[in-house]
């Protein structure tokens, strides 16, 4: 058994399709202001691997839009809690570039670090349509008509930035 130590039960939700032997803790552990993904996850994972004796992993995420200059970024949680999805769209007003990505840093332990990174490629819709969580509702990944928000589980992680991680971790569980 390995634990998903996060507060997120769409996230966790999103991962054990990939990947059954998993479950949810909540284990509250500080989210530093760093300008990487990764040391964010890094820092919560050397936090943690004191107290959980079970296998586990974290995941960090953000949103970067190429015409804010990468904004929210690692700024996106609390971004979205401030102005959210409907405050974003106003930002991006009449700004034709919608380019953005979606990135996911998962950091793994075992009794060693291990990091996988996924990245989404995608644009910020003009309107917020369907459901999911965070940014779900405004992400169109590329090769996609629909949001985030459009989707089932199964066909977000297809795409998705934590799809990709997750598999990635998957792929150390069980090689071939
Ligand atoms: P954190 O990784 O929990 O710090 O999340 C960063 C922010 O990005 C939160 O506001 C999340 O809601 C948002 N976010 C992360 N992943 C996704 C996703 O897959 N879809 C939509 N929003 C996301």
């Amino acid at each position: 058994m390995i634990y998903f130590i996060t507060g997120n039960k769409n996230k966790y939700i999103e991962a054990k399709k990939i990947i059954k032997d998993i479950e949810m803790k909540h284990i509250p552990y500080p989210e530093i202001q760093a300008d990487k993904l990764e040391d964010v996850a890094e820092f919560g994972e050397e936090y943690l691997k004191k107290q959980v004796n079970e296998k586990f992993f974290i995941e960090d995420s953000g949103i970067f839009i190429d015409a804010l200059k990468n904004f929210p970024g690692v700024y996106s949680a609390y971004i979205f809690k401030t102005i959210g999805n409907e405050g974003i769209l106003k930002l991006m007003e009449g700004i034709e570039s919608r380019k953005a990505r979606f990135e996911s840093v998962i950091a793994f332990y075992d009794g060693s670090l291990h990091i996988f990174k996924g990245v989404c490629k995608g644009k910020i819709s003009y309107n917020a349509r369907g459901k999911g969580f965070g940014y779900d509702p405004i992400f169109i990944p590329d090769g996609s008509e629909k949001t985030f928000g459009e989707m089932s589980i199964t066909e977000k992680n297809k795409y998705s930035h934590r799809g990709k991680a997750i598999r990635a971790l998957s792929s150390l569980l069980a090689p071939l």
